[in-house]
């Protein structure tokens, strides 16, 4: 990822990289490689502060963690006031708020920067999620413009909020990332199994799926993946791979972020949980002679049904979003960031794994509505689940019927259902709650907090909120 963000750097009217690797050999290596990008080698930090010019600005891209902690250890000895130093690596959120209020405090800026697009979109765009602060941005803004994706015409990077901000940003990009490819790899398993269609001609399906609402990388890609064939075998590649999904870390921490500060993300989750399921062959393997249903799936109309899972799949996508960005302005309130949710929509538009033009609906919508409580209630996304949530529930109860694992598919419909519930039987766990804990309740037809005197009389007295 560094020598390829170096690259685009390099590539760049004006611009000259400085380069250091904490292994000499990566160094000459890149250099005797890209001897087009004139890159200056540094073999130490010294030599490195001592070869930029002023404010110093340093891209940090190496593994997230302890790595970190080491090389911003190292520049603070080298750098000076008013220099930046911008950590690009994938780190958590309350390190970079960690890391800026140290940095800070010696007059250096700290940037915590999400890059996402991998390695090609590091080489040819990325789309990039800087935080840190406004006087580092002056000097950033126009270097990172440079470098971001361009989608429609404007650049994929914005100043998204102070400290930890783009971290988090990025960090809630790759959740939605997590929940958009459980649910695609849904909609296979559906087609595969209910029409008994070849990878192949799947790979058509999703195709033509990205010439519509779908269009996006990540089906764009599906095709790809599943029209390949294996040279070994003669088979499709996407039945010799081991079906175990690894994991780095970010859908994780955006689901365990998201429990801290009390937002449901249940696709994010359950495609997490997907992940960590598939995982465990030993546990898959005792529990596979339980019991399913007598018939395995069989569909009649097979272009009906692959339109439903189409809906489904846009319903169950616009759920994952809409609760991504319900997260991002959750963390926005918590931390004090001002973060422009249109604006960021609109940096993960190109350059990124999650680009789809579905992303302008929803910077529409933020425009629009900047207070927005809930995305999914915008017209746009109304209309969009009106047509598609008679195919949606015909699509996870086929599926439950089938005894088809479809997780996400099927929470983001309960979620959407819970969320446009008149009532909802958490009055009962309220009271269950305060039968065995005395956690009290609150009335819909008075003010107060009360209590039940559940091991006495049973009559209701007034009591303090716990909760
Ligand atoms: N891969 C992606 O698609 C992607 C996308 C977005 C963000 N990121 C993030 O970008 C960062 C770099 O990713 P990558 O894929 O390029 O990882 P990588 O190939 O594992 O590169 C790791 C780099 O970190 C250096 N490093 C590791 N520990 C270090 C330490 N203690 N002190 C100094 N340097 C250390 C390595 O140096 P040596 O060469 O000497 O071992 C190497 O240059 C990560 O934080 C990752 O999460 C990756």
């Amino acid at each position: 990822m560094g020598s390829n963000l170096a690259r685009n750097l390099a590539s760049r009217e004006g611009n000259t990289v400085a380069v250091y690797n904490r292994s000499r050999a990566k160094t000459d290596e890149l250099l005797a490689a890209h001897p087009e990008a004139g890159f200056v080698p540094s073999f130490t930090y010294e030599e490195f502060a001592a070869s930029l010019s002023v404010p110093r600005t340093a891209v940090i891209m190496v593994k997230a963690g302890a790595g970190t902690d080491a090389v911003i250890d190292e520049l603070l000895t080298v750098f000076e006031p008013g220099d930046i130093i911008v950590d690009g690596g994938n780190a958590l959120f309350t390190d970079t708020i960690r890391r800026e209020k140290a940095v800070r405090s010696t007059g250096i800026n700290f940037v915590g920067m999400g890059v996402s697009g991998g390695e090609e979109g590091a080489l040819l765009g990325p789309s990039l999620m800087p935080g840190g602060s406004d006087e580092a941005w002056v000097t950033l803004g126009p270097i990172l413009t440079s470098i971001a994706a361009v989608a429609e015409g404007e650049p994929c990077v914005t100043h998204v909020g102070h400290d930890g901000a783009g971290h988090f940003v990025k960090m809630v990009h790759n959740g939605i990332e997590y929940a958009d490819m459980q649910l695609i790899a849904e909609a296979y398993d559906l087609i595969r199994r209910g029409t008994g269609k070849t990878p192949a001609e799947i790979a058509d399906v999703f195709a033509q799926w990205n010439d519509g609402e779908l269009d996006s990388y990540l089906i764009e890609i599906t095709a790809e993946v599943l029209r390949q064939q294996d040279a070994a075998t003669g088979t499709p590649l996407v039945d010799v791979i081991v079906d175990q999904a690894g994991a780095k870390g970010t859908g994780g921490w955006t689901v365990q972020t998201a429990i801290d500060l009390g937002v449901p993300v249940s696709g994010i989750a359950e495609a997490v949980f997907a992940r960590s399921l598939s995982s465990h062959p030993e546990q898959r393997a005792v529990a596979s002679d339980l019991p399913g249903p007598a018939d395995e799936l069989q569909v009649d109309g097979v272009d009906a049904f692959i339109e439903d899972v189409r809906l489904a799949l846009f319903a169950s996508k616009i759920v994952a979003y809409s609760q991504g960005f319900d997260e991002i302005r959750a963390g926005a309130a918590q931390y004090g960031w001002s973060i422009d949710l249109g604006a960021v929509a609109k940096i993960w538009r190109g350059g990124c794994i999650i680009r789809a033009q579905f992303l302008n609906r929803i910077s529409d919508a933020y425009a629009e509505q900047p207070d927005l409580q809930v995305l999914l209630t915008a017209p746009y996304f109304v209309s969009a689940l009106e047509r598609a949530q008679d195919a949606w529930r015909r699509i996870v109860a086929t599926a439950a019927a089938a005894g088809i694992p479809s997780p996400a598919f099927s929470s983001s419909l309960a979620y959407y259902d819970g969320l446009r519930a008149d009532r909802l039987p958490a009055a009962l766990i309220q009271g269950q709650r305060d039968f065995f804990g005395a956690h009290t309740y609150r009335r819909i037809d008075r003010e107060g907090t009360f209590h039940t005197l559940w091991s006495g009389d049973r009559s209701e007295v007034a009591a303090e909120d716990t909760h």
